[in-house]
C-alpha cells in the first residue's frame, strides 16, 4: 500500500549514494581516535560551525546530554524553554544523569525566550540557590512549528549571557534548516554558542548520528562523558560516512522540505475541520488542529493511517507534520487528497 510517513523527518531512508559511501568507508577503532571517517565528519562539522573541534555521538539526545553534563557540575541551574526537545522529550536526562536543576522558561510561539525572563531567572551568589550556569536555546525549534531564529535575537541573547556569566549550549538538530530559512551561513547561527549539537539523522537523511562542536578543551571533556554514557563506537566510520555524504550532498535540498511544508499547509487550511496557521509554518515542520467535534482524535489518526497517511497527535486536538527527503510534492498532494477524504466522510 501507498504510504506518506509525515511523522517525522527521522523516518527518512538512506539513499543508494550515501548506503555505498558508508559501504566504502575508510575505518578504524574510534575510541582510540584512529577512525578517519570519523575524524574527517568532525573536522567537517566544527568548520561549518565554526568552532576548534567536534565529536561525533550516536544520537542528539546524547549530544545534548553531553553538553549540558560538560558544562555544569551536581545541583546546577540550567534554563530551558518549556517546549523545548531537551526539557519535553528527552527523558528527564539532566536531571536523572546529571543531577541538574531544570529551571524553565515560557516559549513565545516563535521558540525564543524573552530576554527579561532569562534575566530575572538568575539567581545571584547565595547559599540558597543553585549556580546559575547554562542557557539552552534550540534552533530550529521543534514543537514551535519549526521556528528559525534570527541573527538579531541571538545577538540580544550573547549580550545578556555574556553580562551575566552564563553558557550557552544551542540544541542545533535542524541548524541547516534555520539557516536556509534565515538566509544566513550557519556559523553566524552558530558563533556565539559554547557548544553546538546538531543531527545527521534527520533532513539530511543519514541513518545514525549527530555531532557537538565547541572549543578543543571543550571537546576533550565531552569525549571523557561520551565514553562515560557508553557512546564510545569503534568502528563508526561506517555510519560517519553517511554523515559526510549528507554535508556534502543532502544540505541544499532541506529548501525542497520546506517548499513542500508550505504546500502541505496550504492545502490543510483549505480542509473542512481542519485549521492551521499559516503564518507560522516557516521551515519543514507544521501543526494542525482537529476542529470538527465529529472525529475523536484517534479516529483522524487511525482513518488517515488506513488510507496511508502517517503524522503524529501532540494533545489537545492537535497534531504535527513534518516534511523530508523522499517525499514529493505528488505524494503531498496525495496525502491532502486522502485527508480530504476522510474529513469529508467524517
Ligand atoms: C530539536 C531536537 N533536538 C534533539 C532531538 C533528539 O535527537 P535523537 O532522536 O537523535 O536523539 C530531536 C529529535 O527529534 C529534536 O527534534
Amino acid at each position: 500500500m501507498r504510504s506518506v510517513d509525515l511523522r517525522s523527518d527521522t523516518v527518512t531512508l538512506p539513499s543508494e549514494a550515501m548506503r555505498e559511501a558508508m559501504a566504502h568507508a575508510a575505518v578504524g577503532d574510534d575510541v582510540f581516535g584512529e577512525d578517519p571517517s570519523v575524524n574527517r565528519l568532525q573536522e567537517m562539522a566544527a568548520e561549518l560551525v565554526g568552532k576548534e573541534a567536534a565529536l561525533f555521538v550516536p544520537s542528539g539526545t546524547m549530544a545534548n546530554l553531553i553538553c549540558l553534563l560538560s558544562h555544569s557540575e551536581r545541583g546546577d541551574e540550567i534554563y530551558l524553554g518549556d517546549l523545548s526537545h531537551i526539557f519535553l522529550n528527552e527523558a528527564g536526562g539532566s536531571a536523572a544523569v546529571g543531577g541538574l536543576h531544570p529551571r524553565t522558561l515560557c516559549n513565545n510561539e516563535d521558540g525564543t525566550l524573552n530576554i527579561e525572563d532569562i534575566e530575572a531567572a538568575v539567581r545571584p551568589d547565595n547559599v540558597h540557590f543553585p549556580h546559575s550556569r547554562l542557557l539552552c536555546l534550540e534552533n530550529t525549534h521543534n514543537r514551535c512549528w519549526g521556528s528559525p531564529l534570527s541573527l538579531e535575537y541571538l545577538e540580544n541573547i550573547f549580550e545578556l549571557t555574556g553580562r551575566l556569566g552564563l553558557k550557552t549550549h544551542l540544541d542545533g538538530a535542524r541548524i541547516f534548516n534555520a539557516a536556509l530559512a534565515e538566509d544566513v551561513e550557519v556559523s553566524k547561527l552558530t558563533k556565539g554558542f559554547d557548544s553546538v549539537s546538531f543531527c545527521f539523522s534527520k533532513g539530511l537523511g543519514a541513518p545514525v548520528g549527530s555531532v557537538i562542536c565547541g572549543s578543543r578543551k571543550f571537546i576533550q571533556r565531552t569525549a571523557r562523558i561520551r565514553k562515560q554514557l557508553g557512546g564510545g563506537m569503534r568502528q563508526a566510520g561506517i555510519i560517519a560516512a553517511g554523515g559526510i555524504y549528507a554535508l556534502e550532498h543532502m544540505v541544499k535540498r532541506l529548501a525542497e522540505d520546506h517548499t513542500t511544508a508550505r504546500r502541505l499547509a496550504e492545502g490543510i487550511d483549505k480542509i473542512d475541520g481542519l485549521e492551521t496557521q499559516l503564518e507560522r509554518v516557516r521551515t519543514n515542520i507544521l501543526f494542525f488542529d482537529l476542529v470538527d467535534k465529529r472525529l475523536t482524535t484517534s479516529q483522524l489518526l487511525e482513518r488517515a493511517a488506513t488510507k496511508g497517511v502517517l503524522f503524529l497527535y501532540v494533545g489537545n486536538r492537535r497534531f504535527r507534520m513534518v516534511t523530508h527527503y523522499g517525499l514529493t510534492m505528488e505524494d503531498i498532494d496525495w496525502a491532502l487528497k486522502a485527508l480530504q477524504e476522510v474529513m469529508a466522510t467524517a
